[in-house]
C-alpha cells in the first residue's frame, strides 16, 4: 500500500476512534474510575470495554475493603482483588487499593476476642498490622497507591469515635501508615474522607495531616472523595480546600468523584454510608423525580457543573494527580441506594447504555481549553 493512503486510512481509522478521557487529560491527571467485580472479571463486557477505552487508573468498589478480603479471623479471600489487580495491569492502568483501615464494612470480629470482648489495644494492633502486611504484601509493586485509613474524621473534624479510635487511640492513623509503608516502600500511601470541602472538617483534616507529617508518615496525598450534589460544595470551597492541602505539601486526589442529582432525602449533607433510607420513608415519588428519565435541563446542569468542578481542578494541574469516579455508568451508581434505596440517578458520565453524556463531553471539553 502507497505510504500516503495508508496516512491517510490511519488518520480516517483514528478519527473513529471515540474520544477518551485519558487521553484528553494526558499529562495532566489520570483519570479513572472506581470498578465492580462484574467489570474487571469482564462479565460486564460493556462496562468492561468503557473502562479499558476510557480510563488509565482504577479503584476496586468493594473486593479489597476488610469484610470481602479478610471475612473471618486468618482467612483471607484474595481470589477477587487477585482478578481485579490482574485487569488493572492487563490495561497498563495505575491500580489503586481502598483501602485498609475503615470503620465501615469491617466484621465485628476484627474488634473483639474470641470470648466477644473488645480487644486490647496492643492486640488490635497486632491484628491490624498483620492484615496490612498481609494485603499490601500480597499486591506489593503491583498497587501503585493504597488508601490506608479512610474517613477517621468527624463532619465536625474531630477524630471519629471510630472502634479503631476507642480501642487504639488516635495514633492509629500512624500505625497504618506506618505499616503500609513497612510492607511496600515504593507504594504512595493516602488519608481518604468526604466532605473535606467544609470549613470544619478540612480544618480538622489539615491538624490531622501535619500530625501525621510531624510524626515522620510517609503520607503522599489527601484523597477528597468528592461525592458532590449540583449546588454543592461551591466553587470557591473546592478551591479552597485544594489550597489547604497543597500548603501542606501533599498531593490531592479526587477519588470517588459523583454528582447527585436528586433532591436531599436527609437533613445531614454526608456520604456517611451509615445513612441509608428507603423511598417510602424518605417522601415518596417526590424523592424519586427522574424514575422515567433525566429532563434536559437537568442534563445540561449537570454537564455545566462537571465543567465547572474540572475549570477548577485545572487550575491545580502539578497538585491533583488522579481524578476517580465513582463508578463507571449511571446504573452501577451506589447513589441509585443511597441515602435512599431504590432511585434513579444520573451521577456519571456514562449513561445506563454505556453511552457518554453531555456531562462527558463538558468534560473533554475543559481538556481541551487546557
Ligand atoms: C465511601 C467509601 C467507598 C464507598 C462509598 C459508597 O465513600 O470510601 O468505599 O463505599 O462510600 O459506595
Amino acid at each position: 500500500m502507497k505510504p500516503v493512503i495508508l496516512t491517510v486510512l490511519l488518520a480516517a481509522a483514528a478519527q473513529a476512534q471515540p474520544p477518551s478521557l485519558k487521553d484528553a487529560f494526558q499529562g495532566i491527571f489520570r483519570i479513572g474510575a472506581a470498578v465492580n467485580q462484574a467489570q474487571f472479571e469482564e462479565r460486564d463486557a460493556r462496562g468492561a470495554a468503557v473502562i479499558a477505552a476510557q480510563f488509565n487508573t482504577i479503584s476496586p468498589e468493594n473486593v479489597l475493603k476488610w469484610e470481602a478480603i479478610h471475612p473471618r479471623p486468618g482467612a483471607y479471600n484474595f481470589d477477587p482483588g487477585d482478578r481485579y489487580v490482574a485487569f488493572g495491569e492487563k490495561h497498563n492502568m495505575f491500580i489503586v487499593g481502598h483501602c485498609l483501615v475503615w470503620h465501615s464494612q469491617t466484621p465485628s470480629w476484627v474488634f473483639q476476642d474470641e470470648t466477644g470482648q473488645p480487644l486490647a489495644r496492643d492486640a488490635l494492633l497486632d491484628r491490624m498490622h498483620d492484615h496490612i502486611r498481609t494485603v499490601v504484601g500480597r499486591y506489593k509493586g503491583r498497587i501503585g497507591g493504597w488508601d490506608v485509613v479512610n474517613e477517621a474524621l468527624d463532619d465536625g473534624g474531630a477524630m471519629r469515635k471510630s472502634q479503631w479510635y476507642n480501642i487504639i487511640g488516635g495514633d492509629f492513623i500512624i500505625k497504618a501508615f506506618q505499616y503500609a509503608h513497612e510492607a511496600d516502600p515504593q507504594a504512595q500511601l493516602y488519608y481518604n474522607d468526604y466532605s473535606l470541602e467544609n470549613e470544619a472538617k478540612r480544618k480538622g483534616a489539615v491538624e490531622l495531616i501535619k500530625k501525621l507529617q510531624a510524626a515522620g508518615v510517609p503520607i503522599t496525598a489527601i484523597g477528597l472523595q468528592g461525592h458532590d450534589k449540583l449546588d454543592w460544595p461551591t466553587l470557591q470551597q473546592q478551591a479552597d480546600t485544594i489550597d489547604a492541602f497543597k500548603a501542606l505539601g501533599i498531593k490531592v486526589n479526587i477519588t470517588e468523584f459523583d454528582i447527585d442529582v436528586l433532591p436531599r432525602t436527609t437533613r445531614q449533607n454526608t456520604a456517611d454510608v451509615s445513612a441509608a433510607a428507603t423511598v417510602a420513608a424518605a417522601g415518596g415519588a417526590g424523592s424519586n423525580p427522574y424514575a422515567n428519565g433525566l429532563p434536559g435541563e437537568v442534563q445540561q446542569a449537570l454537564a455545566r457543573r462537571y465543567a465547572d468542578l474540572f475549570g477548577v481542578f485545572l487550575k491545580y494541574r502539578g497538585t491533583i494527580t488522579r481524578i476517580t469516579f465513582w463508578g463507571v455508568t449511571d446504573g452501577d451508581s451506589w447513589l441509585n441506594n443511597f441515602p435512599t434505596r431504590g432511585r434513579t440517578n444520573y451521577p456519571l458520565l456514562f449513561d445506563r447504555q454505556g453511552q457518554p453524556k453531555p456531562a462527558f463531553d463538558a468534560v473533554l471539553k475543559t481538556a481541551g481549553s487546557k
